[in-house]
């Protein structure tokens, strides 16, 4: 008999997650708490039971008799979910609580890159306005301000004049726009050159690279507007040389696992990289302890292997493995709610949306209204994935999917994709 599996989380890529799990031949059923009701449209169940509940997750677990757990979101394993798993005598995939830190804090992931001579911008930690403002006037711009801990992607100044930075340092300190994650502030480098992620199984001491993938984090057309979760992403990035992808897995990939590992807080999960190609080599600006969202809606549709499988072996202690669709293109578009990233108006009505075999329609911010319809309840509302032979037929079949429709109270990018088609 196949396995059962709980996956945690609500968006587009715990739907990829479980619709992949589902796929695969080692899987018999899959449930998300909560996830979301588009969802159902996949043979996916759900459960109303909260991230942040642990001992009912896990109560869930035992009286439902889940085989294992998949950690979709950050924060609960922050929160040290797998911890609590654990001590209940239950499997779960992702990072313990220190391991996560490397998300949690950038200082941690700061500071573990400096013990290991992992390629990063320079950087000086504050906690107070008056340092770091003296700092940010010697240093002069551009330079990059971001709070220590978790504040979803928008926690980020890139600052291109002085100006700008301070005023940064003030809505942190003065104005504690972050709150506690605001509490420390680490002041950058800038860093310029072209942005991928390589995201990774790792088991503690080895690691299964995947595809790399690019994402689009500004809200509008032409890289324009705020900072966002992310916009849309594709596979492969023709524009990142294979040299570049080698450099990073053992500049950047191979000396993190082993590091974390002899450190005595050993990464078990997904590792995800968030790179930058500059003149001298990769660099990191970001690491996540989990899958990337909208990446995973682009790289998991690559998946050869039985995706199960793969990660009952890790969790076993076997020698898990994953094979990929090196050759096709994936492309998908984030379809968000007016207003978002900043003040989201919800309630949009989302249409039924056909797709063919090799597209697929990942949900997110959507809620079942009184008739059974789904409407749009939070910024990212789904993402329209599609393969083609390559970024362009891709780029062009998506947009040929999404632009038939009259997406009343929502909008997405025109352009994903561009930089690999420039
Ligand atoms: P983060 O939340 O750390 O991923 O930062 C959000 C975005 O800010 C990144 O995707 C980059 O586009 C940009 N960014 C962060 N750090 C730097 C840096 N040191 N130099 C240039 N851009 C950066
Ligand atoms: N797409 C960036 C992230 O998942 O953090």
């Amino acid at each position: 008999m196949g396995q059962k599996v709980l996956v945690i989380g609500s968006g587009a890529r715990e739907h990829t997650i479980a619709y992949t799990l589902l796929k695969a031949p080692s899987v018999d059923e899959v449930t998300v708490a909560p996830g979301n009701p588009g969802m159902l449209k996949d043979g996916i169940h759900t459960t109303q039971l909260s991230q942040s509940n642990h001992a009912a997750l896990i109560d869930f677990v035992k009286d439902n008799d889940y085989d294992w757990v998949f950690v979709g979101p950050e924060v609960p394993l922050i929160e040290g979910i797998v911890n609590d798993f654990a001590a209940a005598g239950i499997k779960a995939f992702g990072p313990s609580k220190a391991a996560a830190q490397i998300e949690g804090s950038k200082d941690f992931a700061k500071q573990l890159m400096d013990r290991h001579n992992i390629p990063t911008a320079q950087y000086k930690t504050f906690s107070d306005l008056e340092l770091a403002q003296d700092y940010v006037h010697e240093h002069g711009a551009p330079i990059v301000i971001k709070a220590d801990g978790l504040a979803a992607g928008k926690g980020v100044t890139v600052a291109m004049d002085e100006l700008t930075a301070q005023r940064a340092l003030e809505d942190i300190f003065i104005d504690h726009r972050f709150g506690s994650a605001g509490a420390k502030v680490v002041i950058e480098d800038f860093l310029d050159g072209q942005e991928f992620s390589l995201m990774s199984f790792v088991n503690g001491t080895d690691f299964w690279p995947m595809p790399i993938s690019q994402d689009h984090k500004r809200a509008h057309d032409g890289d324009e507007g705020p900072n966002t979760g992310g916009m849309g992403a594709y596979s492969p990035v023709p524009q990142i040389p294979q040299s570049v992808v080698d450099e990073a897995i053992e500049t950047i990939v191979r000396p993190t696992v082993e590091g974390m590992a002899e450190e005595g807080t050993p990464f078990t999960g997904i590792l995800y990289a968030g790179l930058i190609a500059t003149v001298d080599g990769p660099k990191v600006i970001e690491f996540n302890a989990r899958f990337g969202d909208p990446e995973t809606e682009v790289v998991l549709p690559k998946l050869t292997s039985d995706l199960g499988a793969g990660i009952s072996a890790i969790l076993d202690g076997e020698t898990p493995e994953f094979t990929w669709n090196e050759s096709n293109a994936t492309l998908g578009v984030v379809i968000a709610s007016n207003g978002y990233p900043e003040n989201v108006i919800k309630g949009a009505h989302v249409p039924e949306i056909d797709v063919d075999e090799d597209s697929h329609v990942y949900y997110a911010g959507v809620a079942s209204d009184e008739h059974g319809n789904l409407v749009a309840n939070s910024g990212r509302v789904l993402l329209v994935e599609t393969s083609a032979p390559d970024i362009k037929s891709a780029q062009d079949k998506v947009y040929a999917i999404i632009d038939k429709f009259e997406l009343r109270g929502m909008f997405y990018r025109h352009d994903i994709g561009f930089k690999a088609l420039k």
